[in-house]
């Protein structure tokens, strides 16, 4: 029996190389070794975006699009639609009663995020309650591994409490405790140099951008700003381009040669940022043109697949929660 493993993205927009390099190329790996589950969370994502669902529903083949694009294959991975699993929502009903207030208050994601949100006196319980409908994502699939950014890990560690309190209270073994699994490769910078590619601060490269899109945003990666002339001496630390090449230039002792020189001079940046272009031309070129060959039939018939499987395997656990408290009486 192969292990489960299960992941989610809110579908807020398209997916970029920072995701690739955080967690697509991973599941692409993962999905040979494990059972894995991944889930569109477009239920999550509306607790922000419950004003315009339209922003979260049109993202959702967007995000599957980018899915199969990459590699992440329908046969070895079921990929579901959240809000398509009824059980998820009664699960964090049941889950509520063993979290409090002040529990959900300290953890640190959620902390950061109500501040950074300026709700003041006014959160809304939709949002307050995210991290209990997530501990129902985890704990519906029975997941073992939940491959996760750092800023997730608190969400893991308060479903697991809940397991363990759920366990404990109704005297089961029903549900199962979960590890986090944080990707072996760091998170991608901007291409503006800031610490972290994102659709948010629009400094980041799209599964889907066009060529010439892609070119333009090499062009206009941030270097070294003391690197005026070729024959400067440059700086690699936080030099975007090198921090790209890093992630996707596969000739490794090529690279450290490249490094070499750039740091004595002689080295332009126009001859780094073409070599870039070149090597992210030839690995987004096949993934565009997939994502081009898939029809909204495709995907909607992959997401209606995936969404069966996972509703069948949720209510089963839904019924075991049910049973072990004494109210499944049908
Ligand atoms: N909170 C996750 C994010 O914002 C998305 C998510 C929802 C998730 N449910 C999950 C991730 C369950 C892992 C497991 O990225």
């Amino acid at each position: 029996m192969k292990k489960i493993i299960l992941t989610g993205d809110r579908p807020t927009g398209n997916l970029h190389l920072g995701h690739y390099v955080g967690s697509l190329q991973n599941r692409v790996e993962l999905q040979r070794i494990y059972n894995q589950y991944v889930m569109v969370a477009d239920v999550q994502a509306l607790t922000d975006y419950y004003g315009t669902p339209q922003k979260v529903v049109d993202n959702i083949l967007e995000i599957v699009a980018d899915y199969i694009a990459v590699g992440i294959d329908p046969e070895l991975t079921t990929i579901f639609i959240q809000s398509q699993i009824p059980a998820l929502s009664e699960l964090t009903v049941y889950y509520m009663n063993l979290v409090t207030v002040s529990r959900v208050e300290r953890n640190p994601t959620v902390k950061a995020e109500i501040a950074q949100k300026e709700f003041g006196e006014s959160i809304p319980v939709g949002f307050f309650c995210y991290p209990i409908s997530q501990a129902a994502d985890i704990t519906a699939f029975k997941a073992e591994v939940v491959p996760v950014g750092e800023d997730q890990l608190p969400m893991i560690e308060q479903s697991n409490e809940i397991v363990r309190k759920f366990n404990r209270l109704y005297n089961t073994n029903c549900l199962k405790e979960a590890k986090a699994y944080l990707s072996p490769v760091g998170r991608l910078v901007g291409i503006d140099g800031r610490a972290k590619a994102s659709k948010s601060l629009n400094n980041a490269i799209f599964l889907n951008d066009s060529s010439e899109i892609i070119k333009q945003k090499v062009y206009s990666m941030f270097t070294d700003p003391d690197h005026i002339k070729a024959s400067d001496p440059g700086k690699i630390e936080g030099n975007v381009v090198f921090a790209y090449l890093d992630a996707f230039y596969e000739e490794k002792d090529e690279l450290a040669a490249l490094k070499e020189k750039y740091k004595k001079g002689g080295l332009g940046d126009m001859v780094l940022k073409s070599l870039l272009n070149d090597v992210l031309q030839k690995k987004l070129r096949p993934i565009r043109e997939k994502r081009e060959s898939l029809s909204k039939k495709d995907l909607l018939e992959i997401c209606f697949n995936g969404s069966q499987k996972a509703k069948s395997v949720a209510q089963q656990t839904l019924d075991e929660v049910k049973e072990a408290m004494g109210i499944r009486f049908f």
